[in-house]
């Protein structure tokens, strides 16, 4: 794991911009770029660099179009949509995400909705989870709505050595109903189970372009250890995933208008603050596709060799 230092204010490597740390563990704001304009091939290089070192990346001041949020996208692949949360209309590839993870907010539901832990990684439910998501702030209250993301390859790090041996070959099961499943009607739930059954991933994920070990499981989609009993699964499983709470992991960011943040959806989980009620929140998602997670036995590699290639050191 890298650290950020304060004031450290680096230059992407070949094109005009840089990345200022947000935080000492994760997180960067991007000043320089113009989201408006497609990149050059250049900049998405820079970009991509910064997102492996940086794991979430703040640009702020885009007052970006659909059209643009797609395209800004698409330079890093293929987008998909959603089974259940609802899009844009006439743009299926954008995620309308209101309150708590789409559900709508009243004041019945917020009892329930506000003390919920609501750590995840996205869609982890797929065979193959996003690779990023791409947020756009479109309707934010006056205070609170910030976004907590949390670096799971740090939280990894720090397991004690006979966690890591116990979780090094387990898998886990991620279901969408976990999450979904209550909140749809009966035939809506049946389809997503055909469309969707439960997957198995390892516990213990390779980042496919840095090599570094993440810790891969959430407390939205993850319902269980396979092999392990139920009460064994349930224990550690609680315990897996409650790492992510300690503000040690993480950066919290406050929006502000017009404000893009772009994650590495395979290095981290974020936390959507719902502490605004009665106030209205609205963002907007574009997801990249991803490819499917696995475990290498022991080949790390450290994101600082490989952000080299496209961040250049500080200058001085
Ligand atoms: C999301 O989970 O994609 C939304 C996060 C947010 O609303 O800040």
């Amino acid at each position: 794991m890298s650290f950020a230092a304060p004031g450290d204010f680096i230059p992407l490597a070949d094109v005009a911009a840089r990345a200022i740390p947000a935080g000492p563990v994760l997180g960067a704001e991007i000043v320089g770029l113009d989201l408006r304009e497609p990149l050059s091939p250049d900049a998405v290089s820079a970009v991509r660099g910064a997102l492996l070192r940086f794991k979430v990346l703040f640009f702020r001041d885009q007052d970006i179009s659909h059209r643009d949020h797609i395209r800004f996208g698409r330079h890093f692949g293929d987008l998909e949509g959603h089974p259940v949360t609802t899009h844009v209309e006439g743009h299926p590839e954008i995620l309308s995400i209101e309150a708590a993870d789409g559900l709508k907010l009243t004041e019945s539901v917020l009892p329930i909705a506000r003390p919920a832990n609501k750590w995840h990684t996205d869609v982890t439910f797929r065979e193959a989870p996003s690779m990023a998501g791409i947020l756009r702030m479109r309707r934010m209250p006056e205070l609170g709505g910030d976004t907590i993301f949390a670096d799971t390859a740090a939280i990894y790090e720090d397991l004690p050595p006979q966690i890591k041996d116990k979780i090094e070959t387990l898998e886990a099961e991620h279901d969408i109903l976990q999450s979904f499943g209550y909140r749809v009607s009966d035939e809506k739930r049946a389809e997503l189970r055909r469309n969707y059954p439960p997957k198995a991933h390892p516990i213990v994920r390779t980042h496919p372009e840095t090599g570094e070990r993440h810790l891969f499981v959430n407390h939205v989609f993850t319902t269980r250890i396979l092999g392990l009993p139920d009460n064994e699964s349930a224990e550690l499983l609680k315990y897996l995933t409650d790492r992510v709470k300690a503000p040690e992991y993480q950066v919290r960011f406050r929006w502000s208008e017009n404000t893009i943040v772009f994650w590495d959806n395979r290095a981290t989980q974020h936390y959507a603050v719902l502490d605004y009620w009665p106030h209205d929140r609205l963002v907007e998602r574009v997801t990249v596709k991803g490819d499917k997670p696995y475990r290498a036995p022991l080949a790390k590699r450290s994101t600082a060799i490989v952000a080299d290639q496209f961040v250049e050191a500080a200058a001085g």
